[in-house]
């Protein structure tokens, strides 16, 4: 049984280190690379003759890979080029078309979030055809997009006429993070606070297009509020003043009733899956019927320090440690352990400048490095799962 569970892409955060750390923790959740950009990648692979980085760690299973591009001077050739470049190097099972991307550089490309604007779409749609055209028989096909995009573009008549046009190109496999986009006048960062998340919208779009697998994602920070979206919710709004602001709530024609018999079909996880990737130690038991894990905490830093090790002359330790700093959130000494880490890349960056200055430094391995850090926590010997428990009970003594 494949889960309803998917990590949300992320630039510099989902990256290979992290899948890798990942799936040691939990099997069953479908990773997505960080977007690349298709210029990115046709210029560097045909610049370096290959590109290292989309070879996928060999026992990392179940990768999506996002691609953002597509639009501007783009020719339609040219952005197939990349996706093939992608399937052809990198072992993905879903190649993913970036359409929700607010960031200036993305607007500025005509790609991410202005592929949903009224104007975009019909280029759009060409685009998603030929990939659907030439790729749906290597890999499964999907758009993550917005629920809208303000100003021009923010009621369900519109979305549902942008979901009707990415549904002609054949593709069927939709994930709405479930907040408007802002084109213009707010940070990328900002718009993943705000506008607030519609959640009933992302279930009316369920209730249009049952033929095709619809993704929720924003906001979700633990399985109990996955299990409510899974189970059908009410179709009532969040309330508040800056749904008015950003689109008014008759635009999005919510009732308040329950919507029956219409679950969506997943729930896509971000910023939690990063900042806290312990919740995810009994995901594979509960959502797929696999055995979870269970590896000690030491088993599990032990084996990805081991494997960047492999890694670390090529990505850098900065990269190899970075998915490490998060990995005890809520643990008894977090805070200890992250200041531990930050210290000791520092002497790791100070030692590497005498060596590269022709000076005798100290050369450390991953695991050298993290050694200290592993023991001021004190959790490395229990499972992932034990480790949660106790983080639970000594919330509920305090
Ligand atoms: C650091 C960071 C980088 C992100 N990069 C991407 C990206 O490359 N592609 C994308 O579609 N969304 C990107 N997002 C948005 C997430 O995929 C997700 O839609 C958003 O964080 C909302 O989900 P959440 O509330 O569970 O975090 C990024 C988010 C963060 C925090």
């Amino acid at each position: 049984m494949s889960s309803p569970l998917s990590i949300a892409p992320m630039i510099q955060w989902t990256t290979s280190p992290y899948r890798y750390l990942f799936r040691l923790i939990s099997q069953s959740p479908l990773l997505y690379t960080e977007m690349i950009t298709s210029h990115h990648l046709f210029n560097r692979y045909n610049r370096d003759g290959g590109l290292p980085w989309l070879e996928e760690e060999e026992d990392v299973e179940d990768v999506a890979c996002q691609i953002g591009g597509g639009g501007g001077e783009e020719s339609i050739e040219n952005f197939c080029e990349s996706c093939d470049i992608a399937l052809t190097n990198g072992r993905y099972t879903e190649l993913n078309i970036n359409s929700g991307c607010p960031s200036s550089k993305a607007q500025n490309s005509f790609c991410g979030l202005k592929h949903m604007l009224p104007e975009g779409r019909d280029d759009f749609v060409k685009i998603l055809k030929e990939v659907d055209r030439r790729f749906s028989c290597r890999t499964k096909l999907s758009v993550k997009c917005r629920i809208g995009v303000y100003p021009n573009s923010t009621s369900l008549s519109n979305l549902l006429s942008y979901v009707t046009k990415v549904h002609s190109s054949g593709i069927r496999k939709i994930i709405l993070h479930s907040r408007i986009g802002v084109l213009g006048g707010m940070s990328t960062a900002n718009n993943r606070t705000v506008p607030p998340l519609v959640y009933p919208v992302v279930e009316r779009i369920k209730k249009e297009f049952k033929d095709v697998e619809i993704i929720l994602n924003g906001g979700v920070r633990d399985f109990e509020s996955v299990d409510y979206l899974l189970d059908g919710f009410y179709d009532s709004p969040l309330i508040s003043s800056e749904v008015e602001k950003y689109g008014s709530l008759n635009d999005w024609e919510l009732t308040g009733e329950r919507v029956e018999g219409i679950p969506i079909d997943g729930v896509m996880i971000g910023r939690k899956a990063y900042n806290d990737p312990g919740i995810f130690w009994n995901a594979d038991s509960k959502y797929t019927g696999l055995k979870d894990n269970n590896y000690t905490w030491r088993h599990i830093t032990t084996t990805y320090c081991e494997r960047m090790e492999k890694n670390v002359d090529r990505i850098g330790l900065v990269e190899c440690i970075k998915p490490l700093h998060n990995v005890f959130a809520g643990q008894g000494r977090n805070k200890e352990y992250k200041r531990c880490v930050d210290g000791r890349v520092n002497f790791w960056k100070k030692e590497k400048k005498r060596i590269d200055n022709g000076g005798v430094g100290q050369v450390l391995t991953v695991q050298e490095v993290m050694d200290e850090c592993f023991e001021v926590v004190d959790c490395m010997d229990m499972t992932v799962g034990e480790s949660r428990k106790m983080i639970l009970t000594n919330d509920l003594k305090t």
